[in-house]
């Protein structure tokens, strides 16, 4: 790779251990993907955040770069933790909660903003065209698809590399060569419901490989109905955008292939895992809720109670709850938790007895089992 002057003396050290680091893994991983250069990013999004999916080796690494000086160059965002302020914390062993808390407090003290969440783009929305280096697959996809923004699906290292460092190798979907479709997709038939969209996202990424479809059909769809797709549709392959119709000079691919509605229904049929009637946990927000999804939450439990013998959690960020009072209250009220910073698939839901959860997350439903 061409390193400038300063990327070179980075390299060599002499800004310290922790940027030598940081500049090492990013100048790695693009000889590994053929990158000439690094790029500047806009902002970073960290994943591996979650004690219970990080555990101690790593959680050692962020202390060792945390007290070395490293510093974010760029606006930094984490995903979800494994804790949330109150609820989680009352329920869960206190040990946990300390593993927990010392890895927020490296992260912060490198300069990262204690987001804890999946959705950043709510929090700012990414320019259009702009570079990122984010980890989290639902965000990507998302990034790419509906915000057009430009970034790699970055696991946690190499996101945490490009927030220190500010860079980004430029290889992938940083280069629009690489961000072509040539695979057509039309829906026989409009999808309805969330789940329906989560399901098509199942069924394409599985079939997909890393081909970069255009999507026909989707007009009635939702940025959040696109947000269950995009996260699906990352969880059961590789892709990391798609393209949905209206969009101009997308349609002369040669590839072209028909889903019907009999294909998202056995999808949906393979999703449903459980053996026990009942769930445990009813968990809504997987990606992060948005306030609109809060608001139909609110209105659709009406005046409805939770049942004793179950839970019912709604996921989000601090900042989409900090704006929906209303609905956190009305949801709340009836006996919901609405837990933000964290989500079911990242805390120990095994802990708190959950043997079986119901979900409209086709994410959830796909990687919960295992
Ligand atoms: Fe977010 Fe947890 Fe789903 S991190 S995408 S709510 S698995």
């Amino acid at each position: 790779m061409y390193l400038t002057k300063e990327e070179e003396r980075i390299y060599d050290g002499e800004f310290g251990w922790a940027n030598q680091i940081c500049m090492r893994i990013l100048v790695r991983l693009g000889e590994l993907f053929g990158a000439t250069e690094l790029i500047p990013i806009s902002s970073a999004h960290a994943s591996g955040v979650s004690y219970k999916t990080l555990g101690d080796a790593p959680s050692d690494f962020l202390e060792a770069l945390a007290s070395s000086g490293a510093k974010t160059k760029v606006k930094a965002t984490l995903n979800p933790q494994s804790f949330d302020a109150t609820y989680l914390r009352k329920k869960l062993p206190r040990e946990l909660f300390e593993k927990q808390s010392s890895i927020m407090k490296y992260f912060q003290k490198m300069g990262f903003d204690p987001s804890f969440t999946c959705t950043p783009y709510y929090l700012e929305k990414p320019k259009k065209n702009s570079h990122l280096a984010w980890a989290e697959s639902s965000a990507v996809v998302y990034a790419n698809s509906v915000e057009k923004a430009w970034t790699n699906r970055e696991g946690g290292p190499s996101a945490l590399a490009a927030a220190v460092i500010g860079k980004t190798p430029n290889y992938g979907m940083h280069q629009i060569e690489n961000r072509q479709p040539s695979i057509m997709i039309k829906l026989k038939k409009p999808l309805l419901r969330d789940v329906e969209f989560g399901a098509l996202g199942i069924f394409l990424g599985k079939m997909l490989g890393e081909k970069i479809p255009v999507i026909q059909g989707l007009g009635n769809a939702s940025a959040d109905d696109l947000k269950q797709l995009g996260a699906a549709l990352a969880s059961s392959g590789m892709v990391n955008m798609f393209y949905f119709e209206d969009e101009p000079a997308k349609s002369d691919v040669a590839e072209k292939i028909t889903v019907e509605a009999k294909d998202i229904q056995r999808t949906i049929e393979t999703l449903t895992t459980a053996q026990i009637a009942k769930p445990d946990l009813v968990f809504l927000g997987c990606p992060h809720c948005s306030l609109n999804e809060l608001r139909q939450i609110a209105s659709l439990i009406g005046n409805r109670k939770v049942r004793n013998d179950m839970e019912f959690w709604v996921c989000t960020s601090c900042y989409v709850k900090s704006k929906a009072k209303k609905y956190v209250e009305k949801i709340e009220n009836c006996g919901g938790h609405v837990l933000t910073d964290t989500c079911a698939v990242v805390t120990w839901t095994d802990k708190l007895g959950i043997k079986s959860v119901m979900t409209n997350s086709a994410k959830t439903a796909h990687y919960a089992p295992t």
